[in-house]
């Protein structure tokens, strides 16, 4: 594996359409898993700075922050609806543990 992946979980603790988020490194990380695909972005709102997206309702690769409603792409971390964007990390999966890369984060300017 490529450097600067760090071991998050086992592919058996996540469910399907549900966020799930981790610390890592000062990292607040939320992980959604769709369709088979798993998708890492900042866990914290860019709004008021909450970490609650992973707790956020996800309807077709978009979640809605709990809190006030801001939207973001879980796959690119683009704001969809409100005046931020969030960080995404890439993944990679091996013997179904699921890994994110912590350095090279793109959007490294955004939350
Ligand atoms: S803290 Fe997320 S929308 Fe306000």
């Amino acid at each position: 594996m490529e450097q600067g992946f760090t071991k998050l979980c086992a592919m058996s603790a996540l469910k399907e359409g549900v966020g799930a988020s981790f610390e890592v490194d000062l990292h607040n990380i939320a992980v959604f898993l769709v369709e088979g695909m798993v998708y890492a972005v900042s866990n914290v709102c860019p709004h008021q700075h909450i970490p609650l997206i992973s707790e956020g309702n996800l309807e077709n690769h978009v979640v809605t922050c709990p809190m006030h409603g801001w939207q973001y792409d879980i796959k690119t971390g683009k704001g969809v609806h409100g005046a931020g964007s969030i960080k995404s990390y890439e993944t990679c999966i091996e013997d179904a543990t699921l890994y994110v890369k912590i350095e090279e984060a793109q959007n490294q300017d955004l939350w």
